[in-house]
């Protein structure tokens, strides 16, 4: 059965697509902790074309994490149409566009943040896209900011020309690009796209508590939240938020619940790409994981130098007690 766009954006918590970061694994873990939804991290649609397996890596899931999306970033329309037909290979539950990537060796291209100074090659993917996936029944997802800079915020009519264009869902991340992720998001323009468009929007930008949570959805009336730096090194707040949402507590994680989590994401990233791999890719988040703990500076220079997963996460152990936390 496949899924719909209210199983989708009805009151959902999204885990944010994060390049380096929502791999196979932290998808996982997200999900095991009470993440709703999860995109991959953005996967070039030249890149599918070009260098296909490489390409679909970024795009593994595994079943328990559905609904599950795959994101796209590119400009052009032709390449779109093939690229997409090779996404759908993975079988996602949907397909998102990137429209709001800031970074320089994205947006050189013409794609993320840059198609929004050309909304009509924007609407063009999105529409040869929509094409695609409509026998498929799959939705399709526009993810996008308020503009290219402050002198061009357009996420008012950019949101209503894609959705005119076949998205079936938008999410809105509303800083410029020109801010990339400095100051603060600006909420009011998602309380406005709300009103523009009649699909459901996602907001997101600067949830890193509950409040703000609940702040996004009384202040913007979105339909649903996507989390993306609030959940880097803190897979558990989705379980604080499921845990809110289902019982009106916020409840704290303890220390043993997060040495759990964090042991079961060593244990996925070891069996998603072998020990060797997983310790090196875990020191990212292992340093997420320790920042801001006394004493972390130490233990991440000794976790990068250790090849003994268990000797790893007996540190880890040993600093999370410390601070007892
Ligand atoms: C490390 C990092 C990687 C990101 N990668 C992507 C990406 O691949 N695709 C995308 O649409 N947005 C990406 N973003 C933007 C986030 O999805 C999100 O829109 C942004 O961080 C604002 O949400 P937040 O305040 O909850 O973090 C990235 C952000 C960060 C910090």
């Amino acid at each position: 059965m496949s899924i719909t766009i209210k199983d989708l954006t009805e009151n959902k918590v999204w885990l944010a697509p994060l390049a380096g970061i929502t791999d196979n694994s932290f998808r996982s873990i997200c999900k095991e902790c009470g993440a709703d939804v999860v995109v991959s991290e953005m996967i070039s649609a030249d890149g599918l074309l070009h260098n296909r397996d490489r390409s679909l890596e970024y795009a593994r899931f595994d079943d328990e994490q559905r609904p599950y999306g795959i994101q796209l970033f590119g400009s052009d329309p032709e390449v779109f149409k093939n690229a997409v037909k090779i996404a759908l290979t993975k079988k996602p539950d949907f397909i998102d566009i990137n429209m709001g990537c800031p970074v320089k060796k994205v947006i050189k291209h013409s794609a993320g943040s840059a198609l929004m100074t050309e909304p009509d090659v924007a609407a063009e993917i999105v529409s040869v896209t929509k094409k695609i996936l409509i026998p498929h029944n799959i939705p399709l997802s526009v993810k996008f900011r308020s503009g290219w800079d402050m002198f061009s915020i357009n996420s008012l009519e950019f949101g209503r020309n894609m959705q005119n264009a076949g998205a079936d869902m938008i999410c809105l991340h509303p800083r410029t690009r020109g801010q990339m992720f400095s100051g603060k998001s600006n909420w009011d323009l998602i309380t406005e796209l709300k009103k523009e468009v009649s699909i459901p929007v996602i907001g997101n930008g600067d949830i890193i508590t509950i409040n703000d949570m609940i702040a996004m959805y009384e202040r913007t009336g979105c339909d649903s939240v996507m989390i993306g730096r609030g959940v880097i090194g803190k897979p558990w707040f989705f379980t604080q938020i499921q845990s809110y949402l289902s019982s009106g507590d916020i409840r704290q994680i303890t220390t043993e619940e997060k040495l759990k989590i964090i042991n079961r994401h060593m244990e996925l990233m070891i069996s998603n790409k072998g020990e060797r791999q997983a310790i090196f890719e875990m020191r990212t988040h292992f340093s997420h994981y320790t920042k801001g703990l006394r004493g972390s500076a130490h233990i991440r220079n000794r976790i990068n130098k250790l090849h003994e997963t268990d000797k790893i996460l007996l540190l880890v152990e040993e600093l999370f007690k410390a601070n007892k936390i």
